[in-house]
């Protein structure tokens, strides 16, 4: 290997001088091995986040239509899948249920059910592998007949009775095992009333990790498919941030932090990396990044059709996600990436 190196680097070697520069960037991207002295951002794979879907009732995985190679486990998968994922050195799940239609109901009870498809899921992973990071997303729109992430009443999703209802569902996911309880929803004061919840329980090492600065975004739309959990009517813009805003998200996080948040996170991620760094240079949490059900969509779609290199468009959006300042990474891509 190394004498291979050698015989290539003849960049090395010396070349005329036509003009009188100083500075040569390019001396530093000269060779692989240079290139990797001087490399800045890493992704390793204990920054990876894996965001798995389970359903109940299932025998098999179903595959999700619009991400392909990405599938609903049934409950017995889940902890195969698991396995194999620490096995690649992967340290966190992040869980996502399809719930039976005929379990939701405008007040998202089965959210509430301590024998549901999620706490059941955490009890499993957490008997099966009890180092495995678990993350439970508190959010009512997998559970809700009107797909929104709090509740609707005439035609508005209330924000404090949403709260009550979330941690309680919070408390539901910390009992059953749950690392940390991930507020997906975007409501105002969430944070400081699951905290309250959970010291009030006893649950003091059960982490929050907020998604702070949530846009209102179209690439959320295969995830929707995937838990057949797109509202029923309107959309999420009354609680979920607009896309053109980026100094709200400093506000947003300053407000979790006071609340009591262990880790922030920014969603959608290679769209909104700008955010991602502007909360870098802002706050001292670790920082997470969702890269979500669109985004992988995307790359797959591109990489389909011969149109992108798949793996390396994989690895570059990674490394973006660390260069702009996240600690860690949701992605789907978690354990193809680890494979590599
Ligand atoms: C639910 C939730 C969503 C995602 C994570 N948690 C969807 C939404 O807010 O509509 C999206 C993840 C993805 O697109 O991969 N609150």
């Amino acid at each position: 290997m190394a004498t291979k190196s050698k015989s290539k680097r003849k960049s090395l070697g010396k070349s005329k001088s036509a003009l009188n520069l100083k500075q040569r960037p390019r001396r530093n991207r000269q060779s692989a091995f240079v290139r990797d002295l001087v490399r800045e951002s890493k992704v390793s794979v204990e920054d990876l986040i894996w965001p798995v879907f389970v359903k109940e009732g299932i025998a098999k995985r179903e595959e999700i239509k619009t991400m392909p190679g990405v599938f609903r486990f049934s409950e017995k998968e889940l902890i195969q899948e698991a396995r194999e994922a620490v096995k690649l050195g992967i340290r966190a799940i992040a869980l996502f249920p399809a719930i039976d239609p005929k379990k939701k109901d405008p007040h998202g009870s089965e959210a509430l059910n301590k024998n549901s498809l999620v706490p059941r899921s955490i009890r499993a992973l957490k008997s099966a592998l009890p180092d495995l990071v678990i993350i439970a997303d508190v959010a009512l729109d997998p559970f809700s007949s009107d797909g929104h992430d709090g509740l609707v009443v005439d035609g508005e999703i209330v924000n404090d009775e949403s709260v009550e209802v979330l941690a309680n569902m919070a408390l539901v996911f910390a009992e059953a095992g749950a690392d940390y309880v991930a507020p997906s929803d975007m409501m105002d004061g969430r944070i400081g009333a699951i905290r309250e919840a959970l010291d009030r329980d006893g649950f003091t090492k059960t982490g929050i990790l907020s998604y702070c600065a949530k846009y209102a975004s179209s690439f959320y739309g295969p995830f929707r498919d995937a838990l057949d959990s797109a509202p029923k009517s309107g959309d999420k813009k009354t609680y979920q941030m607009d896309p053109a805003n980026a100094r709200e998200a400093l506000r947003e996080a300053a407000l979790d932090i006071r609340e009591g948040a262990d880790i922030l996170m920014v969603k959608p991620g290679m769209p909104y990396l700008d955010i991602l760094y502007r909360l870098r240079e802002k706050v001292s949490l670790p920082l997470a990044v969702y890269q979500v059900s669109g985004e992988y969509a995307m790359i797959c779609a591109a990489s389909d059709r011969g149109m992108i290199d798949r793996r390396r468009a994989i690895e570059e959006s990674l490394l973006s996600f660390k260069r702009a300042g996240a600690d860690m990474i949701l992605t789907y891509f978690a354990k193809e990436w680890a494979g590599y």
